[in-house]
């Protein structure tokens, strides 16, 4: 089921996420609808927060949809390495066309839990790096406008806020 994608400002984006317990068919179910929602959209990371569901899970896939081995489910996620800096542009699924650089680690390495609750972890660089940051920021509430410089960010708000008023957000 392709599920609605909240956008800034809806609180539910800047709530830090509840860690997951139960390892069940509502979370096995929450995870298959986030992939269809995030292909639906043409993401390459979807955080739950985003589909309203204040929960630390998140789905990434670079490949959008057409490497099923690169289809990622990491729950209760952590960063437990980073390593150099990466400034390359980011977007966001709850920031419809708004893109910006944004400073992030170049490497880093993840410990997380699968949908069966199993853990491990995994490295990642250059762009996965960066999408297990964006991701593991949306569950602690974080947001890249709030990463990005303040006039980047400043510029960012003004777009918003017009197409706010044009009906258009
Ligand atoms: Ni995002």
């Amino acid at each position: 089921m392709i599920l609605k994608i909240v956008k800034y400002p809806d609180p539910v984006l800047q709530q830090p996420g509840e860690p997951v317990t139960e390892f069940d068919d509502e979370l096995r179910k929450l995870v298959a609808d986030m992939f269809e929602t995030m292909y639906a959209n043409q993401g390459v990371g979807l955080a739950a927060p985003q589909v309203a569901v204040p929960k630390r899970v998140t789905v990434v896939d670079l490949s959008m949809g057409k490497d099923p081995a690169q289809k990622l489910v990491l729950v209760n996620p952590e960063v437990i390495f980073r390593e150099g800096r990466q400034y390359e542009e980011e977007g966001c699924l709850s920031f419809p066309d708004i893109r910006e650089k944004v400073v992030r680690a170049a490497k880093v390495r993840v410990r997380a839990q699968d949908e069966t609750g199993k853990w491990f972890e995994m490295d990642g660089e250059e762009l996965l790096s960066r999408c297990f940051q964006h991701e593991i920021d949306h569950l602690d509430g974080m947001l890249f406008i709030f990463r990005m410089s303040g006039l980047k960010r400043d510029l960012s708000l003004r777009k918003i806020r017009k197409m706010q008023r044009a009906g258009e957000w």
